[in-house]
């Protein structure tokens, strides 16, 4: 059936039926289909978000973290359309396209020092997994094969691919799928609030930090190849690390020539109120990893970079076949790197990420008052990301059960107000990164609605 540009909602048995086939015929990722009550999104703009009833929503997670520029933007449709006319696909095995190129040069001229050497890809998880395979292959090259460990931390989260998997911190994420790949190996996670170490906040030695040098020197150096690490843990509850812990892990990673990966996936592109969150946390990458913030989710877009060095050790004379061995059909898509270009542009012309940078304390400080809730234990963040962490008592700060997660209660509620909002570590965090357009107004309704939705799960759970 075919409806008018702008008319809404869908009529009612169109909804119905969609609603049937989502179903019926749609598999999502992470979600028990069984009792799905299916919610079918059919617009958006800026952060509001409609369904096909035509009820609206505050988009707080920005689809899954990565509308930064908001919805329905003509400018980033206009460009694939543009793109389209001129030639849709075309690889880049070997030759390249227009916008393929021009993207890579400007991520490379946003990014800082040497890391000028740009791998595009489709998707977070497929850029970890390049990055680990070009950190491999980097000590391939360089003749030192048994540099083939990867040190990754707890709490992390990398993708669903088996490498990425591999490196998976959220033990629900990899059970199911073990056995993983060998000579991957669990670092602490930088996790202030829940201290592996026993210390407090402040008063500490950076242990997590130094565990990693004591790990290397335990597997031995000539073993460990690269460290892979979320510059600000994000799935795993939104757990900036203290200022010491990046400089001085990369500090440990050079001396034992251990490449370094900071995972920006979600923080590049500004998350966190800088152009990149390793920026931000003075970390000093090999490689970095990129993904949702740059083409804001219009099409699927990814991407690598590496620093001199790493690219260095690539080049020789063919017959050595050292170029890297990986690739796939649709990487360096014409119109995913048109609608990145576009949505760059963006960023840069409306300062967004300096009004991420500036809308952060509004959105930290309202949500620090919930604090005042019992079960909510602790509330962490910095720009326009952040997460609140809910426990059963603030003393002992134990979690409540994963099957009764308190975090998946409030954002039933929030959702019933109006408000998208995502359990995060393995549902006891609840995650809050709205698209940077957002208005102080609309950080004040959320604020608003998860205050009387902690309300409410707290009446349910007899604490008031
Ligand atoms: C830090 C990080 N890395 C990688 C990924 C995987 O990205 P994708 O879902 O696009 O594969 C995610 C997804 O949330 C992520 O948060």
């Amino acid at each position: 059936m075919s409806r008018d540009a702008g008319e809404h909602p869908t009529d009612r048995d169109e909804t119905t039926a969609l609603e049937r086939d989502f179903l019926d015929h749609l598999w999502p990722p992470f979600t028990q289909m069984q009792g799905l009550v299916p919610i079918v999104i059919e617009s958006a703009e800026g952060a509001i978000i409609r369904d096909v009833h035509g009820n609206e929503y505050l988009d707080a997670f920005a689809s899954l973290w990565s509308v930064n520029v908001g919805h329905g933007r003509r400018e980033i449709v206009d460009a694939i359309v543009a793109q389209a006319a001129e030639i849709a696909c075309y690889h880049v095995f070997g030759v390249g396209n227009v916008p393929s190129i021009r993207l890579a040069a400007k991520v490379a001229g946003l990014l800082p020092g040497d890391l000028d050497h740009v791998f595009l890809c489709l998707g977070g998880g497929e850029a970890v997994e390049t990055a680990l395979k070009m950190a491999r292959q980097y000590w391939r090259n360089r003749g030192v094969g048994s540099k083939y460990m990867v040190l990754y931390r707890d709490r992390s989260y990398h993708g669903t691919t088996f490498g990425a998997a591999s490196a998976q911190g959220l033990s629900v994420n990899r059970q199911k799928f073990e056995p993983l790949l060998p000579g991957f190996i669990r670092v602490p996670a930088p996790y202030c609030y829940r201290c592996a170490f026993g210390q407090e906040f402040g008063a500490c030695d950076v242990e997590c930090a130094r565990a990693v040098e004591q790990e290397i020197e335990f597997r031995g150096a000539e073993n460990v190849g690269v460290l892979l690490g979320e510059t600000m843990i994000g799935t795993g509850g939104v757990i900036p690390p203290p200022d010491e812990y990046w400089p001085l892990v990369c500090e440990i990673c050079q001396a034992h020539d251990v490449l370094v990966i900071n995972d920006e996936v979600i923080t590049g592109f500004g998350r966190t109120g800088s152009w990149f969150g390793f920026e931000r946390w003075d970390s000093t990458p090999d490689l970095v990893t990129m993904a949702k913030g740059l083409a804001s989710g219009y099409l699927p877009l990814a991407a690598v970079a590496a620093r001199e060095h790493v690219y260095q050790a690539f080049l020789g004379p063919a017959a050595e076949m050292k170029q890297f061995m990986s690739g796939a059909t649709f990487q360096g898509h014409p119109l995913c790197s048109a609608a990145g270009l576009a949505n760059l542009e963006i960023l840069e012309r409306e300062r967004l990420v300096e009004r991420c940078d500036d809308l952060g304390p509004h959105l930290q400080d309202g949500l620090r008052t919930l604090l005042a809730h019992p079960i909510v234990g602790d509330v962490r963040g910095v720009g326009l990301v952040a997460g609140l962490e809910f426990v059963r008592d603030k003393e002992t700060r134990e979690w409540f059960p994963r099957s009764a997660s308190a975090a998946t209660k409030v954002r039933d509620e929030a959702l019933r107000r109006g408000v998208f909002v995502r359990p995060l570590a393995e549902g006891h965090v609840l995650g809050l990164a709205p698209p940077f357009v957002i208005s102080p107004e609309q950080i004040d309704t959320i604020v608003r609605v998860l205050d009387e939705s902690i309300d409410v799960v707290e009446r349910e759970l007899g604490y008031v």
